[in-house]
């Protein structure tokens, strides 16, 4: 699980999309009813995942904004699509840094925009006023001032947010193991870290969007959407594990047997088929109507 690698966003796709809030997709559905041709800005875009859950969900003509800082990630997430788009019998064109996914009933255009969230404000004025802003999995990263910059904006466009799958700082093992609890506050700890954005604000980011959005008029719906990963999850549970060890060896001061104990001790019970792993998030949409 280091940085964030295809790999390991392919790995955590369809656990992700099993764990979103219905009832907040729901409220999605709704809204879009009320709405023709949709404009979205999708933050840390990744491979494209969130699309690839939402674009049906929302359908008809959609205008999407892929922002990511790493090139990489953002010419995966174009070829990905446009496989993903063939596989289910739309037509994909590609016309450079925009790829046009259609069939009878959708029309999905995509723009890839590499540009790191961190630093260069200015994103926020070459866009066009987005009907929604999206992201998942990113808000975790991010610190109080950006998330009250981002929530400032959102409220001049008049725009719904939908922020999925912030991590709420809960982990859960079963079998339990002595040592859970002790891992799982030095990760609560590191994910606290700056990730280039800051202090990050880990398990706190998605309560805290909630307050800032509502003190700007939003109606705020802050729904659970965990993990439930089973024992043929072993892959997931495989690389959590070893992100974990690695996060906490960064930062819990040595000697640090103890991890190592642990550590080969779940990887164990994983590969025997004897671990259940159920990890926290949040999902919130919001919307001034
Ligand atoms: C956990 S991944 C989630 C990716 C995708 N949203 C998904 O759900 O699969 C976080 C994403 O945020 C992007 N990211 C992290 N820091 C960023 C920054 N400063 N500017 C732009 N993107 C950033 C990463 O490249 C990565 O794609």
């Amino acid at each position: 699980m280091s940085g964030f690698s295809a790999e390991w966003l392919r790995l955590r796709e369809p656990a992700d999309a099993a764990a979103r809030n219905p009832a907040l997709t729901t409220r999605l559905i709704a809204w879009r009813r009320r709405h023709d041709a949709l404009s979205v800005l999708d933050l840390g875009s990744g491979t494209g995942s969130n699309f690839r859950f939402l674009a049906r969900v929302l359908g008809g003509r959609q205008h999407w904004r892929l922002l990511d800082h790493d090139p990489a990630l953002l010419a995966q997430a174009h070829e990905d699509l446009g496989r993903w788009a063939i596989k289910r019998g739309m037509k994909a064109s590609d016309e450079g840094e925009t790829l046009v996914l259609k069939d009878n009933t959708n029309h999905c255009r995509l723009e890839r925009c590499w540009l790191d969230l961190s630093e260069d404000w200015a994103w926020l004025t070459v866009v066009p006023n987005p009907r929604l802003v999206t992201a998942s999995a990113l808000i975790d990263l991010v610190s109080a001032d950006w998330l009250a910059r981002l929530a400032r904006r959102c409220r001049q466009w008049r725009a719904v947010l939908l922020i999925v799958l912030s991590y709420d700082g809960s982990i859960a093992w079963e079998p339990a193991m002595e040592d859970d609890e002790r891992v799982r506050e030095w990760i609560n700890r590191h994910q606290c870290t700056d990730k280039g954005f800051g202090p990050a604000l880990g398990p706190d980011a998605a309560p805290t969007l909630a307050g800032l959005l509502e003190r700007l008029g939003y109606r705020v719906g802050l729904r659970p959407s965990p993990w439930m990963l089973a024992a043929q999850d072993a892959a997931l549970q495989t690389a959590l594990l070893d992100g974990w060890t690695e996060a906490v060896r960064q930062i819990a001061p040595g000697p640090d047997a103890w991890l190592d104990d642990w550590s080969r001790h779940r990887r164990d019970l994983i590969e025997r088929g004897h671990s259940r792993l159920s990890v926290g998030h949040w999902d919130l949409f919001a919307s001034l109507e």
